[in-house]
């Protein structure tokens, strides 16, 4: 499959440094206005991607679950903005206005729970999907929403 097809990606990552590695290599490709969904239930792996992306980004602080903040925002080699709302009843209404706002536009965004958004969702967007929980390995399913995305299937290892 050429990459001007490529929309879809699988990446079997049998430990948690598997999936580090596969947040890190996602991060060099990271461009401003990148939108980065990551779906999976609860302990599939999402917090522990956002942490390796950011890392890679050059984030110096310690990301951390932020389930009791609507957004953290970070700065490394462009701003890293990690959104969680899953724990915030209304996130849904706040978030439709505008996911990407002015200010995200010239960083990365990471948004775990991304179902919480509904049809505000964009459609371009790169999908990161978690499957598996406990010490199982995780089947990590990259799908590119538009053309501008398809760069991340190429960076993924
Ligand atoms: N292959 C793997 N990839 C990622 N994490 C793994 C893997 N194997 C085991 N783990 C462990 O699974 C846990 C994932 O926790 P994490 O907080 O990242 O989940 P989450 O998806 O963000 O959950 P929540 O929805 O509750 O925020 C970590 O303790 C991590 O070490
Ligand atoms: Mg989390």
């Amino acid at each position: 499959m050429t990459s001007a097809t490529l929309t879809s990606r699988t990446i079997v990552c049998s430990d948690p440094a598997a999936t580090s590695r596969l947040g890190s290599a996602l991060a060099e490709v990271a461009g401003p206005g990148d939108l980065i969904c990551l779906w999976g239930d609860l302990g599939a792996g999402k917090t522990h991607f956002a942490k390796a992306f950011g890392a890679a980004l050059g984030v110096i602080d310690v990301i951390v679950s932020p389930s009791f903040v609507l957004m953290a925002e970070y700065q490394g080699r462009l701003p890293l903005f990690h959104l969680d709302p899953y724990r915030l009843a209304d996130a849904a209404d706040a978030l439709a206005g505008g996911l990407i706002d002015d200010r995200q536009g010239v960083g990365v965004t990471l948004l775990e729970w991304p179902e919480r958004l509904g049809d505000a969702l964009p459609e371009g967007r790169l999908d990161v999907r978690i499957e598996g929980a406990g010490d199982d390995p995780r089947t990590i399913v990259l799908v590119a929403g538009s053309p501008a995305y398809r760069r991340y299937l190429e960076a993924a290892r």
